[in-house]
């Protein structure tokens, strides 16, 4: 791995080590063109130190543009804990983590990602200031999923629009894959909205809580059965890579819009969804309102306004096709070009100078 390179434009990344607490992280910065970076912390047990810094390096480029087409004055940036989260997250570990975080001066402010979470957030602020993601005990925004499920929903009507020319679900039938968090939020906001739902999940237990709460929710055994079942939508809200070679082939749904991360597998998908005639809504327009929930602990946190912000989500996923549709391209492509734009346009700005 090279970090030199022009697929890297990163700002800063630095390395960060505390042998006594076993603390081994990489905080990546994209950009700052925006204001302070803002991304969570990955907390997980990678294969080598190579794997932890392409993770953290990719992981924080989509924070820039997430954060840039949310319309937050924020930049992008990401870090990663390498190590087992059960075994070896420990309140030394953490607050040493804090205080690298803080000795980058609110260059960057952390939060939560997968295998951290508030109470960790409310340890790491011990040591630092630059943190989001916090429990609502400690005035912090507490669980994101709740308004990134909201934002997944909004980006799903924003695209039913889009293709069958009403922003309701009603009547429809989305199917989702993984109903953790942000799956199951999102299973309610699309029960209260009228849409006939089918569910997958790797995890009975989650599966039995969702059809507990819903019980007119149907389910399959899995993603492979999901995607070639009758369904209109399709929400990846598990891993990655959800729409790759195998699977958009035969995917039956004409809008895919879920909470997952980098759900495109590798360049190239996102045109043969076009040739399939599969209206995607890009994952990182959609799945923002997490990002917002916890962007807005930085002014003390208000969950109406950051609510009234996520529920934008509509308008943005609308412009984003409308626009794909008038240039001709990808809507990953189209959101890309916007969220560049925002950073170039906007980014400028810091050179004029200000008195004093
Ligand atoms: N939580 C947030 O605020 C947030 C924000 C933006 C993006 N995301 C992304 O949304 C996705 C879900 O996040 P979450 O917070 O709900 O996580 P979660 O761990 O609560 O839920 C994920 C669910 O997916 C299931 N799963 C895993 N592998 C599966 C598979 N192969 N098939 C079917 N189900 C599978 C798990 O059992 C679990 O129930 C992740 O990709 C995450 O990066 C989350």
């Amino acid at each position: 791995m090279t970090f030199f390179t022009p697929d890297h434009r990163h700002e800063q990344v630095v390395f960060c080590a505390d042998p006594a607490s076993g603390l081994r992280a990489i905080i990546a910065i994209y950009s700052t063109a925006l204001g302070p970076a803002l991304g969570g912390t990955r907390f997980h047990p990678y294969a080598s130190e190579e794997d932890a810094l392409a993770d953290v390096l990719h992981l924080s480029r989509a924070m820039a543009y997430k954060n840039a087409m949310a319309g937050l004055d924020l930049g992008g940036g990401k870090a990663v804990i390498w190590g087992d989260p059960a075994q070896d997250k420990s309140e030394a570990l953490l607050r040493a983590y804090g205080r690298f975080v803080e000795s980058l001066g609110g260059r960057y402010y952390t939060a939560c990602d997968v295998g951290t979470y508030p109470v960790d957030m409310d340890v790491v602020a011990r040591e630092c200031r630059f943190v989001t993601g916090r429990s609502r005990e400690n005035g912090g925004a507490g669980d994101s999923s709740v308004l990134t499920a909201l934002g997944v929903f909004q980006g799903m009507r924003a695209a039913a629009e889009h293709r069958w020319g009403t922003p309701s679900l009603a009547g429809k039938r989305v199917g989702v894959a993984g109903v953790g968090k942000v799956g199951s939020g999102l299973v309610d906001h699309l029960i209260a909205d009228g849409a006939e739902v089918v569910v997958t999940d790797v995890s009975p237990e989650a599966v039995r809580s969702v059809r507990a709460k819903h019980p007119a929710v149907d389910e399959v055994a899995d993603t492979a059965a999901l995607i070639t079942s009758d369904i209109d939508v399709y929400a990846p809200c598990a891993l990655g890579g959800a729409l790759n070679d195998e699977t958009v082939p035969v995917l039956r749904a004409a809008v895919v819009a879920g909470g997952a991360n980098n759900q495109l597998a590798h360049p190239g998908v996102e045109k043969t969804l076009v040739d399939r005639g599969i209206l995607y809504a890009p994952d990182y327009v959609v799945n923002a309102g997490g990002v917002i929930q916890v962007a807005d602990e930085i002014r003390g946190f208000s969950m109406e306004r950051a609510r009234a912000r996520a529920e934008k989500i509509f308008q943005t996923t609308a412009e984003i096709l409308r626009r794909a549709a008038d240039e001709d391209v990808p809507p990953s492509v189209a959101a890309d070009r916007l969220a560049e734009r925002r950073m170039s346009e906007v980014g400028r700005l810091a050179t004029i100078r200000l008195g004093g």
